[in-house]
């Protein structure tokens, strides 16, 4: 028999001022664009009704922005649905105050991040005892049962490792044995491996069905990606636009998609080749860029501070893009004592066209020290694009996330 663990019903998650009124529109069958127009309000889930079955693994799929993320986040009440229920054993998270809240998260929901969400000064022990760690568990107890998860995600011999020390895969071995530190009932995985290379990625698929075998949790699974789908779900729902548009087994997805939609994405269109730079851009402001007739090394070096990184663009006035300068040669201006970032500026650096695809923006990850530029014809800078984008989709969120959960005492941290 098979068991509903999480029931879904008429869920709306309404993004904006104007929530109500959206909603109402939405309701009356108003399309996400002509709302968005009308109220200037997004709308990320729209009527999203489905069962989630005790030890399944169910996978939600669709293209980037079809609002997987937002009703992921549903679940844990990360966003606060706009109308609609969340049943976890009859209770409805929607309504939960802030103590079941903690509570759901400490014991039935636990989420892993597409970015691994690790602290890197700690150990790998550390890391995965964090979760118990903010739930106030004492050190020996916590330690213990981190080293009995690491033991499960076959990471024995690491313990005592600096998580930077690991490879991408064993850190999100890390990030997952942290999940399961708390033997949640529920795991979320958001693009939990998206960031992954792409043999890596495969392994870490089979070494989660393989746990999966042993732990039979209940395990939501978000990916674009239709071959990870596939190969994990037991059953995969389709979203696009907000909306849940089918339901069903990697088979019957196959042999009868719902519309051209799911069609296409059977037909196994690649969407690295339909997702444009400019779409996966940091710009404006979120670039971190310089003027240089008015910013000098030590603004330069301030700024790399605040925002956690050791590169920074460089534009003059107009916005015109000059290169790129690095914090260890911004160090030695400083120290110098000069003014002007103008002799360490890096500018062979190869230029991207907003509406380059993802697909080609890869091979021009040369040097990965530096984002890649992207400009207009007049070469003014738009944005700017990390590594980790281009294969995952939207970085920043997960950070986004941590943060949140930590404020509300959940069950994650992390610095990214
Ligand atoms: N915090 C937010 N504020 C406003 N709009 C948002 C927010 N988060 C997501 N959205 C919007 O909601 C829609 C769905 O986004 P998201 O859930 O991130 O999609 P996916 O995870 O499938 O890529 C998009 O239109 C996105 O721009
Ligand atoms: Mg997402």
């Amino acid at each position: 028999m098979t068991k509903i663990k999480i029931k879904v019903r008429d869920l709306y998650l309404i993004f904006g001022a104007r929530k109500k009124e959206a909603l109402r529109l939405v309701k009356k069958g108003m399309g996400k664009n002509e709302v968005l127009k009308k109220t200037n309000c997004t709308t990320a889930v729209n009527c999203a009704n489905f069962d989630i079955n005790e030890g399944e693994i169910f996978v939600v799929m669709g293209l980037s922005g079809s609002g997987k993320s937002s009703l992921i986040r549903c679940l844990n009440r990360l966003n606060q649905p706009t109308s609609g229920e969340i049943l976890i054993k009859g209770k409805d998270v929607v309504t939960m105050d802030k103590s079941q809240l903690t509570d759901l998260r400490r014991k039935e929901l636990a989420m892993v991040f597409q970015n691994f969400g690790l602290l890197p000064h700690r150990t790998v022990v550390s890391n995965t005892a964090f979760g118990l760690e903010i739930h106030g568990v004492e050190k020996e107890a916590r330690e213990k049962k981190a080293m009995e998860t690491l033991a499960t995600v076959g990471l024995q011999g690491y313990e005592h490792k600096m998580t930077s020390e690991l490879s991408g895969g064993m850190q999100q071995r890390v990030g997952l044995a942290r999940a399961l530190t708390t033997d949640p009932e529920v795991l979320l995985m958001d693009e939990a491996f998206s960031a992954l290379d792409p043999l890596i990625r495969s392994n870490m698929q089979d070494e989660l069905l393989d746990l999966q075998k042993k732990l039979k949790k209940t395990i939501v699974f978000i990916t674009h990606d239709l071959d990870e789908a596939l190969k994990l779900g037991d059953r995969i729902a389709i979203m696009k636009d907000g909306e849940i548009v089918q339901v069903g087994t990697p088979e019957d997805i196959l042999v009868d998609p719902a519309d051209d939609y799911v069609k296409a994405f059977v037909e196994n269109v690649d969407r690295s080749a339909i997702v444009s730079a400019g779409s996966i851009m940091f710009s404006g402001k979120e670039t971190g860029k310089l003027t240089i007739e008015k910013d000098g090394p030590a603004l330069a070096l301030r700024r790399m501070r605040e925002r956690g990184v050791d590169r920074l663009p460089v534009v003059d006035k107009s916005n015109v893009f000059l290169g790129w300068v690095k914090a260890r040669q911004v160090a030695e201006l400083k120290r110098k004592n000069i003014r002007s970032l103008e002799e360490i500026l890096i500018s062979d650096v190869p230029l991207v066209d907003p509406e380059t695809s993802a697909a080609d923006l890869l091979p021009l990850f040369i040097d990965h020290t530096l984002p890649l530029t992207v400009v207009n014809n007049e070469k003014e800078l738009l944005g700017i694009i990390v590594h980790s984008s281009v294969i995952a989709e939207v970085i920043g969120k997960e950070r986004e996330e941590i943060i949140q959960i930590k404020e509300e005492g959940g069950t994650y941290d992390g610095e990214n």
